[in-house]
């Protein structure tokens, strides 16, 4: 087996010692001085409550995330909006947009629900139409979701790395297709950002929206979001609150007017100390360079797909270069998903059952070792 190594230290990545971690698509290993970060402000707030976090610092927590999110898929850092979670801003987004009744919203049928509730919530408020592309043994045909456009529609809302089988699409074509009938493409990235390159302007996306926990390398309990400047002051937020207002500390009760840029999303209180965390996740990808990471996870990829053909696997991931991504998705005939995962598990190898498959998805803490090892217990199990 070809010998790559991890692009990461263990002191970085703790964890990454302890097991062999194939399981970034549900959660990441988090990067040790988000950890760090996240429990000084949370020990600064317990010992000294707003002597340090006073009412400035409050406001201004999200300005290092901004910039950093930002520089990751070459945006400016008034277009980055900073929630709790994925589902929050996207939630509020959806009912900012709300298509009305004579629209329509084009997704799949294989994306994660959170990907699309947050819309069929709307969709039953409004009774705008809902239209998939349809799935395939998991695989959708980019051209039949391009197809479903028409002038009704208002939203296109894809995930650009698929939870299940790691399809990847190719935003700058949906976009323009989006754009050629004046609808928005909306795009959960939480399966790409941080792994797949992601570069507004080629990309085209009016939105795009991530969680943290992923490839990220952060924490819970903190999310991103890209507003094209376009949008930004055409967007009423679905969930608003004090931080919504221009000048947070006013406590106009009677006065909401929100910021002229992203951070109209911003709304609440929320466990800050995360956003600091993935602050100092981003920068750490950012020294990284995300080209590089999403290379070497191809490559730990190629090995996994090798040792699954070997073993006359079933791949559900896409053949197609450009359609793959770090999940290596696939059903072992004659084997129990469940089961294999929990065998793995038991055998420090961690992976996912998701149906009736099993998904493998390395991160830049992965080397070839970590595959060798999965493949000598997988022989073992079977
Ligand atoms: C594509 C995708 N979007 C969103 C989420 C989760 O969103 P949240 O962070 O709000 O739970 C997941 C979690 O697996 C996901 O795979």
């Amino acid at each position: 087996m070809m010998k790559i190594e991890a692009l990461s230290s263990q002191k970085d990545f703790p964890a990454s010692g302890k097991s062999t971690y194939l399981n970034t698509a549900s959660v990441c290993l988090m990067y040790k001085p988000a950890e760090q970060a996240i429990n000084a402000w949370f020990r600064d707030l317990t010992e000294f409550g707003t002597k340090n976090f006073d009412e400035k610092a409050e406001q201004e927590i999200f300005n290092g995330l901004h910039i950093a999110f930002a520089s990751l898929i070459g945006a400016e850092p008034g277009d980055i909006a900073v929630g709790s979670s994925f589902t929050e801003l996207l939630a509020s987004l959806a009912w900012a947009i709300a298509p009305g009744e004579n629209k329509n919203i084009v997704s799949t049928d294989v994306v994660f629900p959170s990907t699309f509730y947050p819309w069929l919530r709307v969709a039953r408020h409004t009774k705008c139409e809902i239209r998939f592309a349809v799935g395939r043994n998991y695989t959708i045909d980019q051209d039949e979701l391009i197809q479903l456009i028409d002038s009704d529609t208002e939203v296109v809302c894809v995930s650009h790395v698929e939870f299940g089988n790691g399809q990847v699409y190719d935003l700058g074509c949906i976009a323009e297709a989006a754009h050629k009938h004046n609808a928005l493409l909306v795009v959960d990235a939480t399966q790409s950002a941080g792994a797949v390159p992601i570069d507004v302007h080629k990309c085209g996306a009016d939105v795009i929206i991530t969680g943290a926990y992923k490839w990220l390398c952060g924490p819970f309990g903190v999310a991103v979001m890209y507003i094209a400047p376009h949008l930004q002051t055409k967007l009423d937020p679905g969930l608003v609150g004090f931080r919504s207002h221009k000048d947070m500390w006013d406590f106009n009760i009677k006065g909401l007017e929100y910021p002229v840029d992203a951070s109209r999303f911003e709304f609440s209180t929320m466990a800050y100390g995360c956003a600091l965390g993935l602050t100092e996740s981003v920068n750490y990808l950012l020294e990284k360079g995300v080209e590089k990471i999403y290379a070497h996870n191809l490559a730990i990829a190629d090995l996994l797909i090798e040792g699954l053909d070997s073993l006359n696997a079933e791949i559900i991931s896409p053949a197609k270069k450009e359609e793959r991504s770090s999940i290596v998705s696939a059903r072992i005939p004659g084997t129990n998903p469940k089961e294999i995962a929990k065998k793995l598990s038991d055998a420090g190898i961690i992976i996912s059952q998701r149906n009736d498959f099993i998904r493998f998805s390395p991160h830049l803490y992965n080397d070839s070792d970590d595959i060798e090892r999965v493949f000598e217990e997988l022989q073992r199990i079977i």
